[in-house]
């Protein structure tokens, strides 16, 4: 028996004013975008904003249903709609921010298990790593640089193929 050690790097900055100009501007998107968040039974408001190599920004929220998992969350709604509407492009970076009506939300929120697999993938499509920015409404920013920092051993398209 052997073991492996993983290591995840999260980079944590006091508040938006730490970012680098640029970050700032996609964190802003996000928050943006999250205004138009359809969230009636959660009350939980996601934006996010997708930066594309050719420096376009593709924006997203969580879209709800009655039938609650019909609905979808912010980051694959801005993901599903990057590689809706530019194919091809490679995925730089995705900025999450999130608020509640009914409480605080002052810590970075980090994106549920079904979205990081499909950044993952968005990620090895795009060849680089995919830097993650993840906010609240206040507080801290944290940014990962690469799924491999949320999503180590992931299932991707090589366990599908034939050795
Ligand atoms: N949600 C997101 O959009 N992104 C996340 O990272 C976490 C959760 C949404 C899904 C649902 O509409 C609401 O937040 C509560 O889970």
């Amino acid at each position: 028996m052997k073991e492996i050690s993983i290591q995840s790097v999260v980079h944590v900055y006091s508040g938006i004013g730490e970012l680098p100009e640029a970050d700032q501007e996609l964190i802003n998107a996000a928050i943006g975008a999250r205004l138009h968040a359809y969230a009636p039974y959660s009350h939980f408001f996601v934006g996010a904003a997708v930066l594309l190599d050719d420096g376009t920004i593709v924006l997203g929220n969580n879209q709800e249903n009655v039938a609650y998992p019909s609905g979808l969350c912010a980051e694959r709604t801005a993901l599903f709609a990057a590689g809706a509407n530019f194919p091809g492009k490679a995925v730089l970076k995705i900025a999450i921010a999130a608020s509640s009506n009914d409480f605080e939300v002052n810590n970075p929120v980090y994106p549920c298990g079904a979205c990081r697999q499909v950044m993952s993938e968005y990620e090895q499509l795009s060849k680089r790593p995919m830097e993650i920015l993840m906010y609240g409404a206040s507080g801290e920013v944290h940014v990962v640089n690469g799924l491999i920092n949320i999503l180590p051993v992931a299932f991707n398209a090589d366990n599908l193929k034939r050795r």
